[in-house]
């Protein structure tokens, strides 16, 4: 996710913008750029990397008399960390900024290259500025070629346009991103991705609502929404303190993170989901060419999903599969074959056992991949291939919502390799594929349901340690749960296949021996049920989460329940993360910075 900001006023636009795209870094930082129109003419600066690189590069550009400005902070999605494909991009006399993903991009290029439009970058955005210009040229007036034009986006967009056919004026729309506008005493307005940029500055704000489209300009706001008809703004009063402003009224980024996976995963599924395929533009297909078998490598969480993913791709993709954490991995002298695809996975791609391993699968000549959080990371910028996750900046150390789009996109490129490779039928995939369009759904938090978690979580403050345990994929799930609690509430938690228990570990069933048991009720259910009532019956203290009813658990947290295990799955992720979040907040940790921890771990 990007950060956008705009200024229609008189004081210094620079700074104000600059200002605004600071308090926006945390949604991503590979590149930056403003541009300002003022006395009909426009000066426009980019700069990669973090925004002190933009600030080093204008320190002598200065701003004094009324000006109209937008300002961009990127989170790559297409096309890599470049100034080229830095926004704001530029037609002939306009400038746009944007924060989505264009679904349709490809065929409206295709065209505007078609009747001779030059494009200089390989983003999406682009095109937004080309089309309007294009439109300009045949409409009535230009608020006409700005409507016609976000008439023909598809996919999720907060976009704001500046143009010197009307250099008073930012026009703005908002499908699927966040975008408000702020207004105060002298008339100035204030355009930015989230509320935090505009404390101080303005006194309320208009926050838009998806389909909302329109204009403003020094003395009006007019919007235009979703059914065409003009509508009044809808000011209030701007929250106060900024840094809780950046969680958004969540008490942590962790808490805010989970709840914001359901729309991380719509921006990780956008434009690579067709109705009988998933489509990686990124891929060449002869990365799968001669491919016997696939090796993933990563740490921690990261690890947790690349085990995940060797059940999605022997069970759909048929190819063998095994999985490797990265810091055993790098002294084992392992075997490596030219016919093995190695893959890394790693949210931050600088993890130094990750990034090692990777350099050895490069040395020994295997073709790599990486699944990756950020662009231009140096996982991203050594692996022939790369699928960016899109979760956005992830602040709480205690990975989640990556930890979800990494298996996400497994899901996807276990189909996509099953496609490649005939191991699915068209219909199975294109099933499979309406079930990857529910996961948004599966992971929206249920307030009903964090709530009793909250209230569950009390019992669970002490004992001699928990077992997470889990079937089949359920087992990586496990894993990730135990190992979220174990990193913020600091109790002791291991993740166990359920089938492994009466091989030793149940010698420590108790009552203070704490059982979390996934009992998905489409995979192995009775099987995993009858695994759990061993320990019952040992009167270890079982906490069940399912769908289906369990009576000889002590807690028992009911999911919804989908008709497809990787659906609970994703469901049953979320009850783990906010169990381990409220007994951590219950033991007064800090959740999001635990102690002895940090968010990438650069040395071995
Ligand atoms: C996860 O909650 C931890 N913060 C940690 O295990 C993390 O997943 C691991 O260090 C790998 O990091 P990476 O995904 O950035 O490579």
């Amino acid at each position: 996710m990007c950060g956008i900001v705009g200024y229609i006023g008189g004081k210094n636009t620079k700074e104000i913008l600059l200002n605004g795209l600071k308090e926006l870094e945390y949604r991503g930082y590979d590149s930056a750029g403003i541009a300002i129109l003022s006395e009909g003419s426009f000066n426009s600066f980019k700069a990669v990397g973090k925004l002190v690189n933009l600030e080093e590069k204008i320190k002598d550009f200065t701003t004094e008399k009324f000006a109209v400005g937008i300002g961009h902070t990127r989170w790559a999605t297409h096309g890599k960390p470049t100034e080229l494909n830095a926004h704001p991009h530029l037609g002939e006399s306009s400038y746009v900024v944007h924060n989505g993903i264009i679904e349709n991009y490809a065929a409206l290029k295709k065209e505007l290259v078609d009747e001779g439009v030059t494009f200089l970058s390989q983003t999406d955005t682009e095109v937004i500025v080309h089309l309007f210009e294009k439109n300009l040229k045949s409409a009535t007036d230009v608020f006409a070629a700005f409507r016609q034009t976000i008439t023909q986006l598809e996919g999720a967009y907060a976009i704001l346009l500046a143009t010197k056919s009307k250099p008073d004026t930012i026009f703005f729309a908002k499908q699927g991103s966040p975008l408000l506008v702020g207004i105060n005493a002298e008339d100035e307005k204030y355009f930015a991705s989230s509320d935090t940029p505009l404390i101080g500055q303005c006194e309320s704000v208009n926050y838009f609502e998806d389909g909302d489209f329109g204009y403003v300009t020094p003395s009006e706001i007019v919007i235009y929404g979703t059914n065409g008809k003009q509508k009044q703004p809808h000011l209030s009063k701007l929250a106060t303190n900024k840094l809780s402003a950046q969680k958004d009224g969540y008490r942590f980024f962790m808490e805010k993170e989970i709840y914001e996976q359901s729309d991380v995963i719509t921006d990780t599924l956008l434009g690579r989901l067709s109705e009988d395929a998933v489509v990686f533009e990124e891929l060449s297909d002869d990365l799968f060419d001669g491919v016997n078998e696939i090796k993933l490598c990563a740490c921690g969480t990261s690890y947790h999903a690349a085990l995940s993913a060797s059940y999605l791709f022997e069970r759909y993709s048929k190819v063998r599969c095994c999985v490797e954490i990265a810091s055993e991995f790098r002294y084992r002298e392992p075997i490596m074959n030219k016919d093995t695809l190695f893959i890394v996975i790693s949210q931050s791609g600088e993890t130094a056992d990750t990034l090692e391993t990777l350099k050895m699968a490069k040395n020994a000549g295997l073709k790599t991949l990486a699944i990756c959080n950020v662009d231009n990371s140096s996982m991203v910028r050594l692996a022939d291939a790369t699928i960016l996750t899109r979760a956005g900046v992830e602040k709480g150390v205690a990975s989640t919502k990556a930890f979800a789009t990494q298996v996400t996109i497994f899901w996807m490129l276990s189909l996509h390799v099953a496609k490649l490779r005939n191991t699915l039928k068209p219909q199975e995939i294109t099933k499979q594929i309406e079930l990857i369009r529910q996961i948004p759904a599966s992971v929206k938090v249920d307030d009903a349901m964090h709530e009793r978690i909250k209230r569950l979580s009390k019992r669970y403050l002490h004992g001699h340690g928990f077992f997470f345990i889990g079937r089949d994929i359920f087992f990586p799930l496990a894993l990730e749960g135990a190992l979220k609690l174990k990193e913020i509430s600091y109790l002791h938690a291991e993740g166990y296949p359920s089938g492994e228990m009466k091989h030793g570990p149940i010698a420590l069933a108790d009552p203070e021996l704490f059982t979390i048991a996934l009992l998905p009720q489409n995979l192995l259910y009775e099987k995993s049920k009858s695994n759990v009532e061993e320990l019952s019956a040992r009167d270890s203290t079982i906490c069940a989460i399912s769908p289906l009813a369990f009576e000889k658990a002590d807690d028992f947290i009911q999911t919804k329940g989908y008709d497809h295990y990787m659906l609970e799955f994703f469901e049953m992720m979320v009850v783990v993360q906010l169990l381990s979040l409220e007994v951590s907040i219950r033991l007064g940790n800090d959740v999001d910075m635990p102690r002895n921890l940090a968010k990438s771990v650069t040395v071995e």
